[in-house]
């Protein structure tokens, strides 16, 4: 499927955006190893959740919905049963990693597979610290699916400092923990996105987290059992990134995006934005076990600036949205040591310099550096084919810088943009945006 998109004139409206696609893997999960009943609200129906679903209904667990809302049954920490046929995570790499840590610690064996972007996908990263806990797991010789993971009596407790910044393989060991005999510690040098740990306190599960210079330590002990909790989440600050992105560079434009998690870990891009001078305003902040809030934008003159290299991993997904903010503000952006991009659903960073090359925008592509050459506020993009390589996000930030495009542009290859954002396309027109499919 392909989108076409026009030019747009100014924008303007009130957006919901679908659930947040983090915090309902790790719903589904904590839910169906829990002891009975969890109602859960405002769960990502995307693709990518689905899986996840799908996953737990072949171990045994009965899953039901109505009306949008979910109704898991929990079998049980240790409930869950053998499934006749190879698990299929499709493209997602969070419920996949996050699972391994479920299914190193199960009494029968499973295969791990999905689509040919997940199967190009790192998994070293986790099988190497499940390994160090005692999981009878294996990957592909170069690292990649499919995972194989033979039944073990139980795990034991490991300290292990992240070698990379992921909260995937963090929350791998965290879930791996609460089958370990003792408690599991790991350490992160740059904080990553931290659901797992609210979703743990959500359900009752004991987190310790210390915090010394800028590292940060999470430690979770083995559990008996899990009771039952009803969750709401809220919508995917991912997702609302590229509603923020339309509203800065479309001219005379202002947008509210109702209801957004706003997790301090989440929204790098926001006070990158601001830095480039956005108008970005949060309001009815609200404190349940996530934060939430309303975000008001406003078109915004932009400014290019060098990223805190710190921020990429807590923008990681909104980077691609962030390199079109660059390439439409005023001077040169730089971003270093973005390689963690390139593990993405596609090589995210040469994904988007292609982008921009097709768009004429101007840029510097060294190793995992990039420097963009800003057009400026009265910049115009060259209309072009764009190829999203079939990346949700990809698709869905090239979609956004079309806006400011010299006529239309067609992104090739967005079916995959329904594994994050079901309802992207009703959602754009909702607010005046000129988009079709074909
Ligand atoms: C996610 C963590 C990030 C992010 C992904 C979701 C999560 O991946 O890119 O979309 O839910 O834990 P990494 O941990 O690999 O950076």
């Amino acid at each position: 499927m392909n989108f076409l998109v026009k030019k747009s004139a100014s924008l303007r409206g009130e957006i919901d955006i679908p659930g947040d696609k983090s915090i309902s893997h790790r719903a589904i999960m904590l839910a169906s190893l829990s002891e009975g009943r969890c109602e859960i609200s405002g769960l990502l129906e995307g693709e990518d959740c689905l899986a996840t679903i799908e996953v737990f209904r072949k171990m045994g667990v009965k899953i039901s919905s109505n009306e949008g809302v979910y109704y898991i049954e929990g079998n049980g920490i240790k409930g869950l049963k053998q499934p006749v046929a190879p698990l299929d995570f499709g493209n997602s790499g969070t419920s996949i990693r996050l699972c391994s840590g479920v299914l190193s610690a199960q009494n029968f064996p499973t295969t791990l597979i999905g689509d040919s972007s997940l199967s190009s996908r790192p998994m070293q990263r986790i099988v190497e610290p499940l390994t160090l806990m005692g999981a009878k797991i294996s990957s592909s010789q170069d690292g990649t699916l499919p995972l194989s993971i033979l039944p073990t009596e139980s795990l034991e407790s490991i300290e292990y400092t992240l070698p990379v910044a992921s909260a995937q393989v963090k929350s791998c060991i965290m879930f791996a923990g609460l089958f370990s005999k003792g408690k599991t510690k790991i350490v992160e040098e740059t904080i990553t996105r931290n659901h797992t740990e609210t979703m743990f306190n959500a359900f009752g599960i004991p987190v310790e987290i210390t915090n010394s210079g800028s590292a940060r330590t999470i430690s979770v002990a083995g559990i008996e059992t899990l009771k039952p909790v009803d969750i709401n989440i809220c919508g995917d600050f991912s997702s609302a990134s590229f509603f923020i992105l339309a509203a800065l560079i479309s001219p005379d434009s202002e947008i509210l995006i109702k209801n957004v998690g706003v997790n301090k870990t989440r929204i790098g891009f926001l006070h990158a934005l601001r830095h480039m001078g956005a108008n970005i305003e949060i309001l009815n902040e609200v404190n349940e076990f996530e934060p939430t809030a309303d975000i008001l934008v406003k078109t915004s003159n932009l400014k290019g600036i060098t990223l805190n290299t710190d921020l990429v991993a807590n923008m990681i997904d909104e980077m691609p949205a962030f390199f079109i903010a660059a390439a439409l503000a005023e001077g040169v952006t730089k971003v270093k040591d973005a390689k963690e991009l390139r593990t993405k659903e596609s090589d995210r960073l040469q994904a988007m310099a292609n982008a921009l090359e097709a768009f004429g925008v101007k840029y510097h592509l060294s190793q995992d550096d990039i420097e963009i050459y800003g057009l400026g506020s009265e910049g115009v993009l060259k209309s072009a084919e764009i190829n999203s390589f079939g990346d949700h996000r990809i698709a869905m930030a090239s979609t956004i810088g079309s806006l400011r495009s010299d006529s239309e542009t067609k992104i090739l290859d967005c079916e995959n943009v329904k594994t994050s954002f079901p309802n992207f396309v009703e959602t754009c027109k909702q607010i005046g945006i000129n988009i079709n499919h074909e």
